[in-house]
């Protein structure tokens, strides 16, 4: 899907499947999807609650626990194969060179060590330099991210900072040893949204500094429209629409990216001109023949219902996985 012209991507993720083994038989909750990040590049992945969008970015560290054969595809980062590093090798790559930050900061912070030694955990394990200085950086990253009075702060323990200041220390953790590669899960979810925008400026400005790529999660168009330049679009498993984020807004090919710009809620649109799409993602059991997306689309047709359509290019950076799909938008006609 890379463009000729573009340099070899950061990370390059290639028919990406993930199966599960349920009571009721194998489902595929990733479908071979493709992607990539370059470098120091923001890229969003958006969709609805159970598309796949947490699977697809802990399958890169390989966070998922999942017997061996039902991940399936490549994940190249830098061009090392991720899939079939070692643990020990790859373990030596999580934190220094592509880190994570997830939806919600109380639980991956350890709630019996203070703030600042956790931090210093963290750094100890990739930088090799003396405690004394380490300790310095900690110090340094806290007031960086926001911390007052950082100092006397990194003596706390996690139950005395508050969710922003919590989801600001993981930030911290985050970019502790500048990694090429920040994976961030819904960051701010949690968070109340005057506390989100500055989280999400906060993530912005840190990666600038640092020339870090991010691959930013959510299920939010508001937020990835403000953060990244490309978007990738998944719906019940599949990466449906990957374009620049104008061409998302202005010219989505996707009937079901159309319906997500429709059901944001905008300061001139009153509430009775949101159109939230009909129906309901299908469940990892029920996915429809032909196209996935064809129960709940209003353009759907008889070759909709029966051919899977392929994710195919539109235009130089605009790819869409929809047979009514055509460069500026979409044909209602045909
Ligand atoms: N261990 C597992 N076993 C079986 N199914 C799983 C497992 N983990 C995830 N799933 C299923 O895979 C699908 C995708 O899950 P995922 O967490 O990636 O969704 P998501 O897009 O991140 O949703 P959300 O916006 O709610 O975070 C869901 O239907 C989920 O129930
Ligand atoms: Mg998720």
């Amino acid at each position: 899907m890379t463009p000729v012209s573009q340099p070899e991507p950061l990370l390059d993720v290639r028919r990406l499947s993930i199966d599960f083994q349920t009571e009721a038989g194998m489902v595929r909750a990733v479908n071979e999807i493709s992607f990539t990040v370059h470098r120091g590049e923001i890229v969003g992945l958006v969709g609805e609650s159970g598309a796949g969008k947490s699977l697809t970015s802990e399958a890169i560290l390989r966070l998922i626990r999942c017997p061996p054969g039902l991940l399936s595809g490549e994940i190249r980062y830098r061009g090392i194969d991720l899939l079939s590093l070692k643990d020990a090798e790859l373990a030596k790559m999580r934190g220094k060179e592509i880190a994570m930050i997830f939806q919600n900061p109380m639980s991956s912070l350890n709630p019996v060590f203070r703030i600042g030694a956790q931090l210093l955990e963290a750094m100890t394990l990739h930088l090799s330099e003396a405690t004394a200085q380490l300790r310095a950086r900690v110090i340094d990253l806290l007031q960086r991210v926001g911390i007052p009075s950082a100092r006397e702060r990194a003596k706390d323990y996690p139950h005395q900072f508050s969710g922003g200041m919590s989801q600001r220390a993981m930030i911290g953790m985050g970019i502790s040893c500048a990694p090429s590669l920040l994976i961030a899960d819904e960051p701010t979810t949690a968070l109340d949204v005057t506390i989100q925008a500055q989280i999400l400026s906060l993530i912005r400005r840190l990666a600038t500094e640092t020339n870090t790529a991010i691959l930013l999660v959510s299920h939010d168009l508001g937020i990835i429209s403000q953060m990244c330049s490309r978007v990738m679009v998944m719906y019940a498993g599949k990466i449906v629409e990957e374009a620049p984020i104008s061409t998302i807004f202005h010219a989505p090919a996707h009937p079901y990216t159309r319906g997500l710009m429709d059901s944001i809620p905008q300061i001139d649109r009153p509430a009775t001109q949101l159109y939230p799409i009909p129906g309901t993602m299908p469940g990892l059991r029920d996915i429809p023949r032909g196209c996935r997306f064809h129960p709940r689309c209003t353009l759907s047709d008889q070759t909709c219902v029966e051919v899977e359509p392929e994710l195919r290019q539109l235009d130089q950076a605009h790819w869409a996985a929809c047979h009514k799909a055509q460069p500026g938008g979409f044909n209602q006609d045909a």
